[in-house]
C-alpha cells in the first residue's frame, strides 16, 4: 500500500546500533580471556586482520558510549564473549571479564542507552571446542546453559532485553565460512545435529533469562534474506518457498512453535539424516517460548527452479544450485554493494510483514547497514552519503511496515564504528564513526565521525521525522 503521509514510528522505539565482541573488542588475550575458534578462523583470513586488536573498543568503550550518547542512541546492541566470561574447563568465573561488562552495562545506562546483549555471537571458546566437543556434543548444552546463567545473574538486575543465539540458520547453511563444520565427516548429514544441539542451547538460554531475570525478554537472532521467487512461472514460486524453508523458515517455526516444522521432518526422512533427537528435548525446546524475534537483513535474494540432477557449473558462492530444491539467481532489479550485495530497501519491509504475518510477535532489527572501502579525506572527514542513502531508504521502508502494522520496537544498525568483517577483515566497513586502522597497519584507532552520524543523530532524535 502506498501511504500518504511519512511513516510514523512508535513513542517508545529504540534506536541505536550493534556489535559483536569478537568484531569489535579487540584484547583477545587480556585479562583472563582465553582463546575462541573465531579467533583461530579469522586469523585464516590474510591478507585481512585478524581480531586481535580490531576496533579496540575495550579499551576504547567510554569514549565509544558517549559517542553513542551524542548521537543520541537510546540502544546498543553488542554480545558477551564467553570465552571472557569463563575462560576453561574448570568453569570458574572470570571476575575481570564480569568486571568490563559491568562497566559497559553501566555506562550505557548512565547515557540512557538500553543494552541489548547478544549471549552468543559466533565465538565458540576453544576449550569448548577441545574438552567437551563443541556443537558435536551434548556436553557443551550444560557449559552453555551454565554460561548464560552466570550472565543472567551478573547482568540481569541492568539487562532486561537478551539475544539467545546470532544467527543460528547462517551457522549451518554458511558451517565452512564461519568455522562450525570442523571435524564434520559429511556436513550434511552431520549439520542437522549440530543444529540441534545448537537449538537445545537456545532453549536453555530462554528458559533460564526467564527463571533469573526479573522482567527479562529474550529472543533468538534470525539472519535474514528475503527471497523472492524468479518469475510467475508456479515452479519458480515453489523453489523461493524451498529457499525460505531451507535457509529461514525450519529455524523460526522452531523458535515460535516449539517444533520441527513438517518440510525439515520430510527433508531428514528423504536424506536419511538422524538429528539426534532424545527423549525430553522437545519438551525443553517447547518450554522455551520466545519474547521477540531479532531480526538481521542487509540484502535480498531470488530463486528460480533448479531440477534434480541439475549440476553445478560455477558461481557456486554467490548463486549457488541445490538440485531438486532452488538456484539463486541475480536480481536485475537492485544494484549491489563493493562486495555485490543487494542494495534493497523493500525487502525489509517485505521482511517484517513475513515475519509478522507467520509469527504475530514483536521483532527488532538488530542488523542492517552498508559496506564500503573508505578513507579520510584531506578535510580529516569521511563522506559516506552513500550509506546515507542506504539507510534512509531502509528506515524509511520500516516505517512503512510499522504503518502496515508490524509490532517493531528497535532498530539497531551493523555497526556504531568500523569494526572486524567476517570475512573482510577492517577493509569492509560499515560504521557511523570511522576508526583509523588498517588491515596492515593499526594506526592511532582515533575516532572519527562519518557523515551519516549526523545524518542518523538528525532521524533518530526526531524519532524518525527528520529525513535531511
Ligand atoms: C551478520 C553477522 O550476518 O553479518 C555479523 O551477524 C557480520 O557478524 C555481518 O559482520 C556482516 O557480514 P560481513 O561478512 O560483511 O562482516
Amino acid at each position: 500500500m502506498y501511504y500518504k503521509t511519512d511513516p510514523l514510528f512508535p513513542e517508545k522505539f529504540m534506536w541505536g546500533a550493534s556489535s559483536a565482541a569478537w568484531q569489535v573488542e579487540g584484547a583477545v588475550s587480556e585479562d583472563g580471556r582465553s582463546p575462541a575458534i573465531i579467533d583461530l578462523n579469522s586469523r585464516t583470513k590474510k591478507p585481512f586482520a585478524d581480531n586481535s586488536i580490531a576496533a579496540d573498543h575495550y579499551h576504547h568503550y567510554k569514549e565509544d558510549v558517549a559517542l553513542m550518547a551524542e548521537c543520541g542512541f537510546s540502544s546498543y546492541r553488542f554480545s558477551i564473549s564467553w570465552s571472557r566470561i569463563i575462560p576453561a574447563s574448570d568453569g570458574k568465573v572470570n571476575q575481570k571479564g564480569i568486571r568490563f561488562y559491568n562497566n559497559l552495562i553501566n555506562e550505557l545506562i548512565a547515557h540512557n542507552i538500553t543494552p541489548i546483549v547478544t549471549l552468543y555471537h559466533y565465538d565458540m571458546p576453544v576449550w569448548v571446542n577441545e574438552q567437551l566437543g563443541g556443537w558435536h556434543d551434548r556436553r557443551t548444552v550444560d557449559a552453555f546453559d551454565a554460561y548464560v546463567r552466570v550472565c543472567f545473574k551478573e547482568f540481569g538486575d541492568r539487562v532486561k532485553y537478551w539475544l539467545s543465539i546470532n544467527e543460528q540458520n547462517m551457522q549451518i547453511c554458511y558451517g565452512n565460512w564461519l568455522g562450525v563444520d570442523k571435524g564434520c565427516d559429511d556436513w550434511e548429514k552431520d549439520k542437522w545435529r549440530i543444529n540441534h544441539i545448537i537449538n537445545l542451547c537456545h532453549a536453555k538460554a530462554v528458559i533460564a533469562c526467564h527463571e533469573i531475570v526479573k522482567g527479562g525478554k529474550i529472543g533468538p537472532v534470525s539472519g535474514y534474506v528475503p527471497i523472492y521467487p524468479a518469475s510467475c512461472k508456479p515452479e519458480d514460486q515453489i523453489a523461493a518457498m524451498n529457499a525460505e524453508e531451507l535457509t529461514e523458515k525450519i529455524w523460526n517455526d522452531l523458535y515460535a512453535h516449539g517444533e520441527y516444522n513438517g518440510f525439515v521432518q520430510k527433508l531428514w526422512k528423504d536424506q536419511d539424516v538422524d538429528p539426534d533427537i532424545r527423549p525430553g528435548d522437545m519438551e525443553l525446546i517447547k518450554k522455551a517460548k520466545i519474547d521477540y524475534f531479532a531480526l538481521n537483513c542487509y540484502r535480498s535474494n531470488v530463486a528460480a527452479d533448479c531440477k534434480p540432477g541439475d549440476t553445478q557449473v560455477d558461481l557456486q558462492f554467490v548463486y549457488p544450485k541445490f538440485p531438486g530444491m532452488y538456484q539463486l539467481v541475480a536480481n536485475p532489479y537492485v544494484k549491489t554493494t563493493d562486495w555485490d550485495w543487494e542494495i534493497d530497501p523493500i525487502a525489509m519491509r517485505y521482511m517484517l510483514r513475513y515475519v509478522w504475518d507467520h509469527y504475530r510477535l514483536p521483532m527488532m532489527i538488530t542488523e542492517n547497514g552498508f559496506a564500503a572501502h573508505e578513507s579520510v579525506t584531506a578535510d580529516g572527514h569521511v563522506h559516506d552519503q552513500a550509506r546515507i542513502d542506504f539507510l534512509r531508504d531502509q528506515i524509511f521502508q520500516i516505517g512503512q511496515a510499522v504503518m502496515d502494522g508490524c509490532d517493531v520496537i528497535a532498530y539497531n544498525l551493523w555497526s556504531f564504528t568500523d569494526l572486524l568483517s567476517t570475512g573482510n577483515g577492517m577493509a569492509k566497513r560499515y560504521g557511523l564513526v570511522y576508526i583509523n586502522t588498517t588491515d596492515d597497519d593499526v594506526l592511532d584507532l582515533k575516532r572519527i565521525k562519518k557523515d551519516s552520524f549526523n545524518w542518523y543523530s538528525k532521524l533518530i532524535r526526531s524519532n524518525g521525522r527528520v529525513w535531511e
